[in-house]
């Protein structure tokens, strides 16, 4: 008899137990109550792309991670920021190790088909960055002389439709800052990239005296978005908060402090 209510206590243990176990495992994935804790997003970057997300002193910074903040904090999830690299990025989100990236990435049909993409929240456009004393003055002067990019972006899609895809005057780097590199030490003539990135760099390192030339008719305007799995659930939420950041003022406060002047807002929400 004693034995028998031993047994019965253990069994009736083990039952309760594995009833417990089963329960949280159940609420943890399919019953998304709001008050249920939401999941830590990662975010993957590339950090070499100045003043958008770059190093300093060991940390992330720029105007992207700022707004992420932001963004972040209006949707209601924390998250890990990671410096997965630019390429690596890509792979990340087609494989949906990442859950968003953040890194300057310009929405554009090519991409559309594998990924998705919030709203817009910046404005940009390819610019070409030379010596002091080139002669290059225009996108067309680019013909016949060695340009450097970081591959995998719109500028050396750019640079393709200018002087031929399979051109061996363009050189390719796995991040802007050694594209910019090749042209200091000679290796390159100039360098295409994000208007507000060369134009931070001849600014910020007037030592290696460089200039920044504009070409809107080689160049087309494009927009930032932060880019998602194909599919993501994560869109509507983020885009609905980077619509109440550009209506409280919040976008606009982050944009002064980076850049300086008020954004075009009506610009980006249209
Ligand atoms: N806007 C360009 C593109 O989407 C360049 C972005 C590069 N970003 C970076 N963090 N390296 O292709």
């Amino acid at each position: 008899m004693k034995k028998f209510s031993a047994l019965a206590f253990i069994l009736a243990i083990i039952l309760i137990l594995s009833a417990c176990g089963s329960s949280q495992d159940s609420s943890g994935d399919s019953k998304k109550g709001s008050s249920e804790p939401k999941k830590t997003l990662k975010v993957g970057t590339d950090a070499s792309y100045a003043p958008f997300e770059y190093m300093d002193k060991g940390k992330i910074t720029g105007f992207d991670v700022d707004f992420l903040k932001a963004v972040m904090k209006e949707a209601g999830y924390k998250y890990n920021l990671v410096n997965v690299g630019w390429d690596p990025l890509f792979v990340e989100l087609k494989n949906k190790t990442s859950d968003l990236g953040i890194s300057a990435i310009t929405i554009n049909d090519e991409r559309k088909q594998t990924y998705d993409f919030s709203k817009a929240y910046f404005l940009s456009t390819n610019e070409i960055l030379v010596p002091e004393n080139s002669k290059i003055k225009s996108a067309a002067d680019l013909k016949g002389k060695r340009i450097a990019v970081q591959s995998g972006t719109t500028g050396q899609e750019a640079v393709e439709k200018l002087i031929g895809k399979n051109n061996k005057n363009i050189k390719k780097f796995k991040q802007n800052t050694l594209a910019i590199q090749e042209l200091i030490h000679g290796g390159a003539d100039a360098v295409v990239a994000d208007n507000t990135v060369v134009e931070d760099y001849a600014k910020n390192n007037p030592n290696q005296k460089l200039k920044v030339i504009a070409d809107k008719k080689a160049f087309a305007p494009e927009y930032y978005g932060l880019m998602f799995p194909k599919g993501s659930k994560l869109k509507p939420t983020f885009d609905k908060a980077i619509e109440t950041l550009y209506d409280n003022g919040t976008y606009e406060k982050i944009y002064k402090k980076w850049f300086k002047v008020k954004p075009d807002v009506a610009n980006l929400k249209a």
